[in-house]
């Protein structure tokens, strides 16, 4: 069987803005936490279709932070972009940032790594390209992002058998 090419970085980041609309804020006029995971799913899912070249779905959500509100009125945006493939899943960075577009000024108020998986139409996990990662950063995120997933798949299998023991 052909080996499948690998891809870049480049060729999967992805970049979403949106205005934050008063029915997207809280009492005080802040960003939902839940919009922003949403819109971090959409951002890291736009990256996973588009290494896949598939369907995606997102099997799981790390650890993640809101160190700063975002406000109504400001631009939430949101950079994603794959950080290694494995055989049929793949981990997403994204990172959330607020923008001010009076002065163009941007601080980084999130930041998470989602893990997606290729399915075919059945919903089956499938083979994806390698990922080709060229800058030293991109090397150095490649690296880590195995260490990530021995962690991930740890937790997890112990999330199941505590919940395997109480049922
Ligand atoms: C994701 C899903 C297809 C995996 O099915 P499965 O039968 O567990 O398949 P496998 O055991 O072969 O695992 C497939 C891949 O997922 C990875 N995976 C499974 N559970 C994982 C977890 N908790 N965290 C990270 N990766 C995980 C496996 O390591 C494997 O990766 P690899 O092929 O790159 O080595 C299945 O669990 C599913 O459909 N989950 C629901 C997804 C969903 O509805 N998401 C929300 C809406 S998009």
């Amino acid at each position: 069987m052909a080996k499948r090419a690998g891809k870049t970085v480049a060729e999967s980041a992805a970049e979403m803005v949106e205005m934050v609309l008063p029915n997207d804020a809280n009492p005080l006029g802040n960003l939902l936490g839940g919009r922003v995971m949403h819109l971090m799913d959409i951002a890291g899912a736009i990256s996973a279709l588009r290494h896949a070249g598939s369907q995606v779905v997102t099997v799981a959500v790390d650890n993640l932070d809101f160190l700063y509100p975002i406000r109504v009125g400001e631009m939430v945006v949101l950079r994603a972009c794959i950080t290694r493939a494995f055989r049929t899943s793949m981990e997403a960075e994204v990172r959330v940032y607020r923008e001010d577009y009076l002065t163009g000024a941007r601080q980084q108020t999130s930041s998470a790594f989602l893990t997606y998986v290729a399915v075919d139409s059945q919903g089956k996990p499938q083979g994806i390209p390698p990922l080709i990662p060229r800058s030293a950063e991109e090397k150095r995120r490649y690296r880590e992002a195995l260490h990530r997933r021995r962690q991930r798949l740890a937790l997890s299998a112990r999330a199941h058998q505590r919940y395997f023991d109480k049922s």
